[in-house]
Formats: C-alpha cells, sequence, structure tokens
C-alpha cells in the first residue's frame, strides 16, 4: 500500500490525465457498471462529514471530505479529507491519498470537460466567481482547453485577493494570461466568455438580467444543498437544456431543484454530461442555444476514476511512500 500526498499526487499526473479521467467515469456511469451507494452524511451543528463510496470492477473507492464553514475564517480551508482505495476483487487497500486535493483536481477536471464540449472554442476569457480551492482549479482547466488570454475574479467576502492571484498565476505559468480582479459580478460577467462559479452561496451570484448572461457558457459547482444556488432564473430563458451528472442532482442542488418547482425549468430539459459526450463521440452532437449551463454536484464515481488514475499512474513513475502495516 502507498500514502500518496499532495505534491505527489501532482507530480503523478497531468490536466488532461485528470479530464480524461472524468470522462472514463462518465462512461462508466452510463453503462451502469458501478456501484454507488447514496452519499452518507453525519452531521453536528452546521459541521458535516461525507462519507462516499463507490465501487467500480476494478477499484473501490471511499472519500471522506469534512466540510466545516468555520474553518475560513481562521485561516483554514472549508474542505478537508481522505481517500481510501481498495483493490475491488481482495479488498485489499491500496493507497491512501490527500482527499481535499482530489477533490479539487477532479472537480476542476468536471469544470474543464464542461468547458471542452459547452463552450465556444475561441473563449478567450473567464470569469471565476468564489476565489477559494475549487475556483482556482477551475480556472486551471478551463485554461488548459481554451485559448484563455484574460481571467476575471470576483469573491463577496475575501476582498483582498492578492494571495489568490499569485497562487493562480503559479499554477497557470503562462506570462500571456493576465488576471483582473472585478469590484461585482456584473463587471466579471461583461468581460467573460464563461463564467465558473464555485461558491457557497444561497442566493444567486449573478444579476437576474438576460442581457448580462447570454451567450455565456456558465459552469456551477457550488452550492449543492436544496436551499442553494449559484445561477438566476435569467438563464433558463437563453439555454435550451441544463446538463448535470445524475438525476440526483435535481433533488439535491437548488440550482435545478428551485427552478424545477417553479416552473422556469422543465425536467426535459434537464440532460445529463454521460449522454452528450458518447452523442458527440458518435458523431450525434447536441444542438445548443448561444447560451450553455452546466451544474455540477459531482458524485463518488469521479473520485474514484482519479484516485485510480493518481495511483496507477504514481505506481508506474516509483512515486508514493510504501507503507508496511506489520
Ligand atoms: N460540484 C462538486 O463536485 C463540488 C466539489 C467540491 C466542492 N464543491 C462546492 O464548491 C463550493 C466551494 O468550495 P471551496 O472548497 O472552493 O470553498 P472555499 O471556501 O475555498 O471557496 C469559496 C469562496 O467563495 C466565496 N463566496 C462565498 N459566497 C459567495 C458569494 N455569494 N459570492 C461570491 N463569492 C462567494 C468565499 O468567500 C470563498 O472565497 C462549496 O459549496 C462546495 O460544497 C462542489
Amino acid at each position: 500500500m502507498i500514502i500518496i500526498n499532495e505534491k505527489e499526487m501532482w507530480d503523478a499526473v497531468t490536466l488532461h490525465d485528470v479530464m480524461d479521467a472524468i470522462e472514463k467515469a462518465y462512461e462508466i456511469h452510463r453503462k451502469g457498471d458501478y456501484y454507488m451507494p447514496e452519499r452518507f452524511i453525519a452531521a453536528k451543528e452546521k459541521n458535516m462529514m461525507l462519507y462516499m463510496p463507490c465501487f467500480s470492477s476494478e477499484y473501490i473507492g471511499t472519500k471522506m471530505l469534512a466540510e466545516f464553514p468555520d474553518n475560513p475564517k481562521n485561516g483554514l480551508p472549508y474542505l478537508s479529507g481522505l481517500m481510501i482505495l481498495n483493490d475491488a476483487v481482495t479488498g485489499q487497500p491500496k493507497a491512501i491519498m490527500n482527499g481535499s486535493v482530489l477533490t479539487a483536481m477532479r472537480t476542476g477536471a468536471v469544470g474543464g470537460v464542461c468547458a471542452k464540449y459547452l463552450s465556444k472554442k475561441d473563449s478567450k476569457s473567464v470569469g471565476l466567481v468564489g476565489c477559494g480551492v475549487q475556483g482556482l482549479h477551475q480556472v486551471m482547466y478551463v485554461c488548459a482547453v481554451r485559448p484563455i488570454k484574460y481571467v476575471y475574479l470576483y469573491d463577496a467576502f475575501n476582498k483582498d485577493l492578492s494571495g489568490f492571484v499569485n497562487r493562480l498565476s503559479e499554477k497557470l505559468g503562462d506570462d500571456s494570461i493576465s488576471i483582473h480582479v472585478c469590484e461585482n459580478s456584473t463587471e466579471l460577467l461583461k468581460h467573460s466568455d464563461i463564467v465558473v462559479s464555485a461558491t457557497q452561496a444561497v442566493d444567486p451570484v449573478y444579476p437576474n438580467d438576460e442581457e448580462l448572461l447570454k451567450g455565456k457558457c456558465v459552469i456551477a459547482v457550488g452550492s449543492w444543498r436544496p436551499e442553494r444556488r449559484e445561477v438566476p432564473d435569467a438563464v433558463f430563458k437563453l439555454i435550451n437544456n441544463v446538463y448535470t451528472e445524475l438525476p440526483y442532482a435535481c433533488e439535491e442542488s437548488g440550482d435545478l431543484r428551485i427552478p424545477l418547482e417553479t416552473g422556469v425549468l422543465k425536467q426535459e430539459n434537464v440532460k445529463y454530461m454521460e449522454d452528450l459526450i458518447s452523442d458527440e463521440k458518435n458523431g450525434n452532437p447536441h444542438k445548443h442555444n448561444d447560451t450553455t449551463y452546466f451544474k455540477s454536484v459531482g458524485m463518488g464515481l469521479f473520485d474514484l476514476c482519479a484516485a485510480q488514475l493518481v495511483y496507477e499512474k504514481a505506481i508506474e513513475k516509483g512515486i508514493g511512500q510504501k507503507i508496511d502495516w506489520k
């Protein structure tokens, strides 16, 4: 068994490797060749522990995430976690890795895969609302799939984004990409071809204004609770279909649950990314309006496929610390 730390995880894989693993997860999900029990949430007051087991024919992955809302105030990350990978045939543990890194790595890749299929090929700018851990990785992957030259940032609470800007430019490692901080999300929308939100917002992070949202590829990865939403109703007047990962997203996220309940969104207009990718690969691309929208709530199968990739690449490259249980 090996333990794989943050640096080793990133040394083992490329952004494109992880996006391929996410596409593989969609394919496995579409074929039904997995077992993913509903995630178990243990909550004590506002702090939550999430346990997400998932079985494929090759591996079993169990991600444990701690979501502690007060952490950012104390300079600690909102999410922290652990991933355990077991062999699916023998049950033997194969690897333990940093679950927070895995979450950001795979959630960023989910956003990147969305940008690859739903954004315009010549998109030059991306706007990020919510400059936290997920947000940083969303921008990294979007920049890996589109010729991005401008990044726009907005955060409602973190007003000094200098540290975030430094981290992001280091991760992007491309001087030709310029990064700008916006006063509000209206300014961000005016400049961005692709907009990503990665917040814990309760109410939409953009103004409910069709003119401002028109023509954007909207990617929403935050606010997965039923009472929370990031995207306003105006988006549903501009798109033909909203894409998501699995039917459960319609219950779990206010971004889908609320517009479905109010009738702004019709159930037949909720489509799945796995079908979009499969149809596109089989030469039957979906027709989209000028504005597109993807809502992510995540799933354990993403973690499992990303962890399998990290583990197998780590073994191939001799990365990771071997642990002897005896
Ligand atoms: N879809 C998925 O698979 C997936 C995976 C992991 C996390 N998430 C979700 O993504 C969200 C962000 O997680 P994180 O780890 O990056 O948290 P984080 O605390 O590191 O970052 C969130 C940022 O959003 C900002 N923010 C909060 N409300 C805002 C608002 N209304 N407008 C603008 N900015 C706002 C905060 O100030 C913070 O900087 C959470 O809701 C989390 O549950 C989703």
